[in-house]
Order: C-alpha cells, then structure tokens, then sequence
C-alpha cells in the first residue's frame, strides 16, 4: 500500500506515573512514541497526588513530540484518523464547573488517607447491598471515598459544593473535558470502565445509581455534584475534539479505563480470556462475557468494554503494587537507577533466601482487602542479600496474582488454560517464569506490549471505520509471542505460597 493511503490511530496514555502519546498503523504496530513522567506527590505517609494541570500538559507535550518522530519519518498528519485515550483508573478530580481549575490536587488510587473513612461507611447500614450493584466492595481504592474525603476536608471542594459548582470526575472525564476546552465547550463524559471504579454507576445499567448515591449522601448530597455523563467506550460524537496544540480539530473517539484497554488490545473478546498487566500495580481481567459476575471471593466486577452498547464484563483481581515496589527499591533504597536491573540483581540468587516481603504500601488489594496492612518483610537473617530482597519484591506480584486466580476459579467455576500478560514487568524473563511456576499453567508475552495504548487505539479506530469487525484484528500482534511454561514442581510451589499467605496473615495491624 503506498504510504499516503496508509491509515494511524493516535492513542493517550495516562498511566500512573508518566503520560504517552502512539500512533499506530492499522496493522497494531506503533510508528511514534513519546513518553513524559509528571510528579509523584507525597505529601503524607499513605497519601499520594497529582496536579491534574501538569497531567493536561504532559499529555500535550506527548502529542506534540510524537507528531513531531512521526512527521520526520514522512507520515502526513492527516493520515491519523482519530484519538483514543486510555488512563489510570479510580484517580480523583475536582474542579469548579464554571472556572475548569481544579480545586485541589487529584488523589490518585493507591492513596490510603481513606482508611478511617471506608471502615466508617462499611459500618452502615446497607454497605454490604453496594457491591451487587455497582460491583466494589468499598476500599480506599474506589473514587467515591476519595470525593468524600475532600467535600468533608478541603473548604474549597465544599465551596463549590454549595455553589452548585462541583465537578467530579476520573482521569478520563477530566482529560477529554480539558482537551475540549475546559468550560468553552463543556464536554464532560466518562465511559462505563471508567466509571465502573467510582461505585456510582449501576453496572447492570451502566447508569448512574440513586441506590449508592444515596447510600454516600448522608454527609453531602452528592445529586449535587456534577457528574460527567456515561457514553460507550468507542463513539464517533460524545468525546468531541482536541481543541489546541497540533492536533487541533482531530476527533477523539474513543476511551477505555487502562485495564479494559489492555484486555481490549490483547484481544480478549472471548468470554474465558484473561490477561495480567504488570505496571505500577498488577490487575488481572478476566473476560466473563455479557453479565456482569458478582464476586464472593474478594473480586471486583467491572466492565470490558462497551463498543455498541452491548456490554461485555470482566472480573478483576487488583494487586495495588507491582512496578511500583520495584521503583520503591530504585528510589527509596537506592537498589538501582534501572528498573531491568532490579531484575538482574534478584538473578544474581538462586532463590528468595527464605524472605517474603509483601508489599502492602496501599494495604493489600485483591483478594484479601486489608487496610491496615503495612508493607512487611519476613525471614531477615545475616544471609539476606540484596537480591533476595529483589527477588521477594518480584515474587509478591507473582503470589498475589496466584491468589487471585485461585478465587477467579472459584468465582466462576473455570480454571484458565493460559496467562496472557504485558506491562514494565512483564520485561523480567525471571518475574515470568516464577509467574508460570506459581500458577501452574503458561504465561503468554505479547512481541509488542504497548497493549493498553493499542487498547485505546482499538477503541477509536471502531468508532472511525478504520476496523469494522474483532476478526480485522486476528493478526495483530500475534507474531514472536513468548510463553513461559510451568517447571518447579507443585510441591515446592505450594510450600511457597503457603508461607506468603502466612506472611499475609501477619502483616495487619501495625498502624494504630
Ligand atoms: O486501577 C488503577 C489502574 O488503572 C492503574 O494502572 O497501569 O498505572 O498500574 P497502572
């Protein structure tokens, strides 16, 4: 095909610690990449913040420096169809509707500062109805704690409360209200995997819920708040359009929580497919087909997609820290500036030496749920290198997400044939194979793992023609795929994962 006919799909990616800007061609392949990390706030222990405006510019200076690789290698602009955006979940925005400044830093989703606040509303009467319909139990994790905790602390969230002028929304909702011009053009919308983490949406309806809005408005009455509208997840109108920069004019059409995305550009359309995304955290989705599951095993249920407004769900097991311990070894430890070498230092020992580190640093997500869990590590001794410490650091992602198939297989009554995974660590051939050896069946690599980008990607070119059908899809990505097949015996992986549920069991509690 001569290069002028050639058709790119533009993906945002708004992960937790850095924004990105691809495009891809039609055959799922990435021509221009451009990546920029923003600040990690910490103003507490526990808590952890964004500012939303220097998310908005690290997004355009993405657009921006990815046009530029992509125009030098003598692709034409015009050539891109439209814009997808795919972003970190449950992370927390409020801003004044008729200003479009946000109010208060984003509280993005591992901050803890909500502890106390999710044991008081779990203590009400009714909490345990919320979960059959908007499938979250509530955590810290979820966004409505975080909006409750800033109506009830910040005077100026609460201001513009009682003005009438509240605006809350995810990432996404902000993004795309940003992108459109802020209050000019009002386009104030979410898609149903993104508001799926707020615990206000309905998701047998993906509408809004007055039963769990009630719920939460004992305090606050949260009709107040301006929501953004829920919308498919691959639309032609209701994401509008990039109003500055280089792209001005160019529509956006799609958008996917980052999770969907990934299990979207893995191509799990089946209903039994799974993958596993190994990035700040570890979340594993799992493909249940057109009704929602409700978990009783400590799993979320959350929407797939929505592309025609015939849903598809998945249920999900959330690890809260995954690449992000090995950043704690980079940044707080000093271990090393690389991450690739976290993983060359846990290969420099045959074994973890006997140490177990759960890294706790949210509390334990899924499937246990424990708040007050502290990162702990257990079996220090004079033998403990820093490798071990490495290497228990990769092994307690790999032990969470055993635990977590292990309450999937309940959860559904089906046991995973393979593991399809993707994510920074993901890169760590030794994080993979102890992956393989602790769940007992093949972990799957994509060649290509920009998935979550080619998630969003996927989502916009559906929206604009450039795919029309799941089977235009069949051969991407699929070449040089590395699987990992299961060696350590059952034995010795039981007995391994035996005393990480003992090291569980023991590190709750510590904070007062
Ligand atoms: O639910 C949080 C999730 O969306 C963040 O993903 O890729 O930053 O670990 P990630």
């Amino acid at each position: 095909m001569a290069q002028s006919e050639e058709v790119f799909v533009g993906s945002i990616d708004q992960g937790t610690t850095s924004s990105r800007f691809l495009i891809f061609d039609k055959q799922g392949e990435p021509v221009a990449v451009h990546q920029e990390e923003f600040r990690q706030i910490y103003p507490n222990p526990g808590w952890h913040e964004h500012d939303p405006n220097e998310i908005v510019t690290s997004v355009e200076n993405c657009i921006e420096a990815a046009l530029k690789i992509f125009e030098k290698d003598g692709h034409k602009k015009e050539s891109i169809k439209a814009v997808g955006i795919t972003n970190q979940r449950e992370t927390t925005v409020c801003w004044d509707i008729k200003s479009g400044e946000p109010l208060y830093n984003a509280i993005v989703w591992t901050d803890t500062r909500t502890a106390a606040l999710a044991r008081e509303l779990k203590a009400r009467k009714g909490s345990d109805k919320l979960q059959d319909i908007c499938g979250l139990p509530i955590s810290t994790y979820p966004s409505v704690t975080k909006l409750l905790w800033l109506l009830r602390n910040e005077d100026k969230v609460r201001k513009a409360y009682e003005a009438g002028n509240l605006a809350f929304g995810t990432i996404d909702a902000w993004l795309i209200y940003k992108l459109n011009g802020g209050p000019k053009n009002n386009v104030f919308v979410s898609d149903p995997t993104n508001a799926s983490r707020t615990m206000f949406m309905d998701i047998h309806s993906l509408k809004y819920s007055d039963k769990t809005i009630d719920f939460f408005s004992y305090e606050f009455d949260l009709r107040k708040v301006h929501m953004p509208e829920i919308v498919r997840s691959a639309d032609e109108k209701a994401f509008g359009k990039l109003t500055s920069g280089v792209l001005t004019g160019f529509p956006i059409t799609g958008c996917l929580g980052d999770q969907s995305a990934a299990l979207v550009g893995q191509k799990g359309f089946e209903p039994g497919h799974a993958k596993n995304t190994y990035g700040t955290g570890c979340f594993l989705l799992y493909n249940v087909d057109t009704k929602p599951v409700i978990s009783t095993h400590g799993l979320l249920a959350t929407v797939a997609y929505n592309f025609d407004g015939k849903p598809v769900y998945a249920l999900e097991g959330s690890i809260a820290v995954a690449g992000s311990g090995v950043k704690f070894l980079m940044n707080n430890l000093g271990f090393s500036s690389q991450s690739h070498k976290i993983s060359e230092l846990a290969e420099t020992v045959s074994d973890n030496g006997g140490l177990v580190f759960v890294t706790a640093f949210s509390g334990l997500f899924a499937p246990y749920w424990i708040d007050d869990a502290q990162g702990t590590m257990f079996g220090l001794s004079h033998h403990t290198e820093r490798g071990h410490i490495a290497r228990a650091t990769l092994e307690a992602v790999c032990y969470q997400t055993k635990a977590i198939l292990d309450a999937m297989e309940k959860d559904s009554g089906h046991k995973l044939s393979e593991l399809r995974v993707d994510g920074g660590m993901s890169n760590s051939e030794l994080c993979m194979q102890t992956q393989a050896d602790l769940v007992s069946i093949p972990i799957v690599r994509p060649k290509m793992r920009e998935t979550t980008a080619l998630g969003a990607a996927i989502a916009a070119g559906f929206a604009s023609g450039v795919w029309k059908t799941f089977d235009e899809l069949k051969e991407v990505n699929t070449a040089g795929q590395t699987t990992f097949q299961p060696k350590m015996n059952a034995k010795d992986s039981a007995k391994m994962f035996k005393k990480w549920e003992r090291a569980v069991s023991m590190c709750k509690g510590w904070v007062a």
